[in-house]
């Protein structure tokens, strides 16, 4: 199995970064130029560049267009844009592939891959609920980065293992971070 996860310039890093960490392998980091800027503000140097970088089996850059990734011919199961700004997911919705993120999440719809998006931004505009109700006709998967709260959260990592829960039962990946109603 192949996932690719990319990170752009919206606040919520650390969503994307509990993810990174929790993936099985193969995984494959794209990271904006914007997401390297909002990092540099919520990491707050906790986490280096190189350190995130490491997390994956490989890294890119968003302009990186020479990577196997970067073709409809490269076979992945899943691909997740953790957290999605506002920009790029107007830019998929649009049809633009301007930068690696974008060139792979039109691929994965071409291609009919699993596309997940994730969002923090609040409020929302009607622009941007018209380009996410786009992508989600295209088939993506749309999921605001809202925590639910029954179970019980003692803290911020529980709060992100619950977003990550949610994303791993979308792409097949078996897990077991947060207790599920009813268990
Ligand atoms: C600290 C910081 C926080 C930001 N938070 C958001 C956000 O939550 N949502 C958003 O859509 N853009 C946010 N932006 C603006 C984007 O980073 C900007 O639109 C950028 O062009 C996005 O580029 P990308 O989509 O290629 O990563 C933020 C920028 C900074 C510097």
């Amino acid at each position: 199995m192949e996932y690719i996860l990319a990170m752009t310039g919206a606040s919520g890093i650390a969503y994307g970064v509990d993810i990174l960490k929790k993936l099985p392998s193969r995984k494959v980091l794209i990271l904006s130029n914007g997401a390297m800027e909002v990092a540099r503000y919520e990491l707050k140097g906790k986490i280096s560049e190189k350190t995130l970088r490491g997390y994956a089996d490989e890294s890119y850059g968003e302009g990186d267009f020479g990577s196997p990734v970067a073709s409809g011919s490269h076979k992945f199961d899943a691909f997740m844009i953790v957290p999605a700004s506002m920009n790029t997911i107007g830019k998929i919705a649009a049809g633009v592939s301007d930068n690696l993120v974008t060139r792979v999440a039109s691929i994965a719809l071409k291609e009919r891959r699993k596309l997940v998006i994730v969002f923090r931004e609040m409020p929302l505009s009607t622009i941007h609920l018209r380009n996410l109700l786009t992508l989600s006709e295209a088939g993506a998967y749309i999921l605001p980065a809202s925590p639910g709260f029954y179970h019980g959260p003692s803290g911020l990592d529980d709060l992100f293992s619950f977003v990550t829960s949610r994303v791993f039962d979308i792409i097949g990946v078996d897990n077991k971070f947060i207790k599920r109603w009813g268990d």
